[in-house]
């Protein structure tokens, strides 16, 4: 088999980087090791910046968001229940985002896969890259029992943080930079409605809190615990408590609660990859980049990479120069590190650090103090939430 560009991974980067492709008249191939029904019950992110709603748009993969995505132009911040808005749509000059959850967003790009069903392989096993630094790459996987092998021009490892393409690169060709947070985020899905029009990111004593949502009848809540934590040491009741306390009085007076669709605990990692190319193969997404939720960039970083990465794809076939290629990776890990800083910044203004004394408290409580009071401070917490440009 032949194709110009192989996709390893089915997730938000490979999806979207497929389309993307497709529409540019460039043929992919995308290998996925799960199936179809796990790839679209993830339950990940929720809120889409400008990039990824334009790309959503562009590829004419919009009719779900459009119909059920919620624009949203502010989100708000609370100090031990006390909450105050940052007015992201005034702060920016007219910039939203929009919730619209990874589930659906994954649903509608794999739906699109309708017309051309050949080029998406669901259960593909034990895949394998071969020959990354000669000019004639391939790809093999086994399917139903046999092993076949794709021979292509490029390698896009879409694959995430535990794919097999990082893990193709030799040592020496690359250097990472990481850092683990020490607790986890405990997050519960139910059918109740959103206690707030709007996310409430909360800095309590007992740890932060968020109240997101999926829809006007779907709410997403998550409270920060240990790394270790035992999930069946929280029934939903003590979850909905903990909620209540830590998102204050006034959310907590508006609080639904009800039995949790789905309930499970993320690790939270910041993590960088550089360079995002070894020969033929270009990392994209979680592949090469990992960020604690607390700015709600991991899909939109990934979405950025493959905007970048079809470009300059588009750029090699259409236009026959390497020279879009050879920048991708300069380009796209100057936007993760603002996004890995800003990222940082956020949970480390948000969250409760075990080895933190009264005086690192403090300066949580002063930072947070000083945004409330600060337009210049809102104005750069909403240019970097709305997202930075490409
Ligand atoms: P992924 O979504 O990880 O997709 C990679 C795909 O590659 C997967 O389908 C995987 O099955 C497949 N794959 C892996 N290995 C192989 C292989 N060897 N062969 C073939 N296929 C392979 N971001 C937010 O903004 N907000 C959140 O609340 C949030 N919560 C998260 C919770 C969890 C538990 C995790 C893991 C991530 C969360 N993220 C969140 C981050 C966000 O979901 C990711 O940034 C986003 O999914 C990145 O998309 P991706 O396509 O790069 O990678
Ligand atoms: C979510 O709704 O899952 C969500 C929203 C904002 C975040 C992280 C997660 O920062």
């Amino acid at each position: 088999m032949r194709t110009q560009v192989v996709i390893i991974g089915a997730g938000p980067a490979g999806l979207m980087l497929s389309h993307l492709l497709h529409k540019a008249g460039i043929a992919s191939l995308v290998l996925e090791r799960r199936t179809a029904a796990y790839v679209q019950s993830r339950i990940r992110a929720g809120i889409l910046e400008q990039v990824t709603v334009d790309l959503l748009r562009e590829i004419g993969v919009c009719a779900g968001m459009e119909r059920e995505g919620l624009p949203h132009q502010g989100f708000s911040l609370a100090l031990d229940g006390d909450i105050f808005r940052i007015d992201m749509h005034a702060l920016t000059g007219g910039s939203s985002v929009m919730v619209y959850g990874q589930t659906q967003v994954t649903r509608d790009l794999i739906e699109a896969f309708a017309d051309r069903p050949g080029d998406l392989v669901f259960e593909a096993e034990n895949v394998a890259l071969h020959d990354l630094g000669s000019g004639r790459p391939s790809v093999t996987y086994e399917k139903d029992g046999q092993t076949l092998r794709v021979q292509c021009d490029y390698v896009a490892g879409c694959d995430g943080y535990h794919g097999v393409s990082r893990g193709s690169i030799p040592d020496h060709a690359g250097r990472s930079y990481e850092r683990a947070y020490p607790f986890g985020w405990l997050g519960i899905l139910a059918d109740v409605p959103p206690c707030h029009h709007e996310l409430i990111y909360s800095n309590h004593a007992r740890g932060f809190a968020l109240a997101s949502m999926r829809s006007p009848v779907r709410s997403r809540y998550y409270v920060q615990v240990p790394s270790d934590e035992d999930i069946g040491a929280w029934p939903d009741a003590r979850l909905w408590d903990e909620l209540a306390l830590r998102l204050g009085p006034e959310a907590a007076s508006h609080m639904q609660t009800g039995p949790s669709i789905e309930k499970s605990i993320a690790g939270l990692k910041s993590f960088v990859f550089e360079p995002m190319r070894y020969g033929a193969l270009f990392l994209a997404g979680d592949a090469a980049h990992i960020v604690p939720p607390t700015g709600a960039k991991g899909l939109n970083l990934a979405m950025s990479d493959v905007k970048l990465l079809s470009r300059a794809f588009a750029a090699r076939y259409v236009e026959g120069t390497e020279a879009e290629l050879d920048r991708y990776s300069e380009r796209a890990l100057s936007r993760v590190w603002k996004a890995e800083r800003f990222s940082w910044w956020f949970t480390g203004l948000t969250h409760r650090f075990p080895n933190m004394d009264a005086f690192d408290r403090r300066m949580q409580v002063a930072e947070l103090s000083y945004i409330r009071g600060s337009r210049a401070a809102q104005t750069v917490m909403a240019e970097n939430y709305v997202g930075l440009p490409l």
